[in-house]
């Protein structure tokens, strides 16, 4: 069975004290909430907090992540971060394709692939996220780009790197707007998404990725969500900026 996934993704925010207050409320909170196996909890924070959180985690199962890396090695690069210093300071997940990402940054799937190999070549496991904008879905084109962004990066995957991947499915309209999608309206996505890697691979590789949703998740929705098939837990922004909340969400996870 696939585990449970619930990532909290901070974003730019919050500054360093208001960090270090916020992770030890979620270690408290949720640390009683995870004793067995059926969740995991990963935490997104800004860089420039990751060793200091690193050790504040170190001995709980709550693992942490990077929210983005450079699309190259290392080298002459200012303001990078390689994907070789975040294996070497025992960071195991990294977020690629955030749509704020491709929207701000300009960043595509050339790009995105570039990112998730070197990530892979550091045993770094990729969070790949993908969605639709709201104009997209208002032109009934939402499969047909989500399609795009997972097929342009799965076909250039060896299997055994396949299986390696974490999907997201975040519509673009439902992030940061208090517009979530419909139960029906993600499951749907997550079924489409888990058959084109069926297509592109076969039933295993499939049938073991799991795919989180994200998109203005919420306690008070969560649990919904998390009765569909084919959601595997959630991606969470703003509410993982608050303890209570987030801790709602891996409650009803469980
Ligand atoms: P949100 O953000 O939960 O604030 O909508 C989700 C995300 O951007 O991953």
């Amino acid at each position: 069975m696939r585990k449970k996934i619930i990532a909290g993704n901070w974003k730019m925010n919050p500054d360093f004290a208001q960090g270090i207050e916020l992770i030890e409320k979620i270690k408290t909170t949720a640390i009683p909430l995870i004793e067995g196996d059926g969740v995991q909890i990963l935490i997104f924070p800004p860089y420039i907090y990751l060793n200091e959180f690193a050790g504040k985690l170190s001995t709980t199962k709550i693992g942490l992540g990077s929210q983005n890396v450079a699309s190259t090695k290392n080298g002459a690069y200012t303001g990078e971060i390689s994907a070789s210093m975040l294996k070497s300071m025992q960071i195991k997940y990294c977020l690629i394709g955030h749509s704020e990402r491709r929207e701000y940054f300009n960043e595509d799937e050339k790009l995105l692939l570039q990112k998730i190999k070197l990530l892979l070549d550091e045993n770094i496991i990729p969070i790949y996220c993908c969605g639709e904008r709201l104009t997209d879905r208002q032109n009934n084109e939402h499969f047909a780009i989500v399609k795009d962004q997972i097929s342009k990066i799965f076909l250039e995957l060896t299997r055994e790197e396949a299986k390696k991947i974490i999907i997201a499915y975040e519509p673009v309209w439902a992030i940061g707007t208090g517009v979530v999608a419909t139960p029906q309206q993600a499951q749907e996505m997550h079924a489409f998404i888990r058959n084109e890697i069926r297509i592109i691979f076969d039933e295993e590789v499939a049938e073991g990725t799991s795919i989180l949703y994200g998109g203005s998740v919420k306690a008070s929705n969560s649990a919904e969500l998390f009765s569909c098939n084919d959601i595997d837990g959630a991606l969470v922004g703003g509410a993982s900026l608050l303890p209570d909340d987030f801790c709602g969400i891996i409650k009803n996870s469980i």
